[in-house]
């Protein structure tokens, strides 16, 4: 089975985890599109999406799933979403597709967090995917200073712009032994918008395609 399979296989176990009538949170990235694929074909049971990203909302537009704004929301029951690693106490690095703000954003409004992931994405310890930084252009050569001050090698990514108009800043070589300290300590940079370790709004549940079939971790 590849990898591609293996997402697949993980993002359409999510949706048992969907209930009726409701508003659906969707992520972003390769993993997501599966699910985004998946959605579409329960679209008549539920009211919308929120989506975080331009990219998710053109995917859900495009196959007639109505995407609310979340400012006119102000909860809903489940957000989908992959990741670039998770860790056993379910912390996560995501933004691999530079969308790890709105990411956040709509995480952060969720009542639960499904994370839908391949087995290739589960470590013992997140760091080896270097962590994306989003930051504010002005501030971008000091933010780098300061995040090499970590301990780590923080690169631009190049040819990316958000869709907040921001940069983003990959750290490599960082071992991330406390995700929530360094989750915290980095936001207190002047200058980053968010960084995607996802620790303080951990995944509730982890669906993990594999070989043998999709495993859930509650
Ligand atoms: C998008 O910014 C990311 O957070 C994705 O959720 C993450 O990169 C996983 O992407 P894939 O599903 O494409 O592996």
């Amino acid at each position: 089975m590849t990898q591609d399979e293996m997402k697949k296989q993980a993002a359409w176990a999510a949706l048992e985890f969907i209930p009726h009538n409701t508003v659906v949170g969707v992520g972003t990235g390769s993993t997501v599109n599966h699910f985004i694929d998946a959605l579409a074909s329960i679209k008549q049971h539920i009211k919308g999406a929120v989506s975080s990203s331009v990219q998710s909302t053109e995917k859900l537009k495009a196959l007639g799933i109505p995407v609310l704004e979340l400012n006119d929301i102000d909860s809903f029951s489940v957000y989908v979403d992959g990741a670039d690693e998770i860790n056993p106490l379910k912390h996560m690095i995501k933004g691999g597709g530079a969308a790890l703000t709105r990411e956040k954003i709509v995480a952060a409004v969720a009542e639960r967090f499904i994370c839908i992931v391949d087995s290739s994405k589960q470590v013992d310890t997140l760091g080896k995917f270097p962590l994306p930084v989003e930051v504010i252009p002005m501030a971008m050569a000091y933010v780098q200073r300061q995040l090499n001050e970590l301990g780590g090698d923080a690169r631009l990514r190049e040819n990316v712009i958000t869709d907040n108009g921001n940069l983003i800043l990959d750290v490599h070589n960082l071992k991330i032994t406390d995700p929530k300290a360094l989750e915290s300590s980095i936001n207190n940079i002047v200058g980053v918008v968010c960084n995607g370790i996802f620790a303080h709004r951990a995944a509730d549940t982890v669906l993990v395609g594999s070989a043998t079939g999709t495993v859930i971790i509650n």
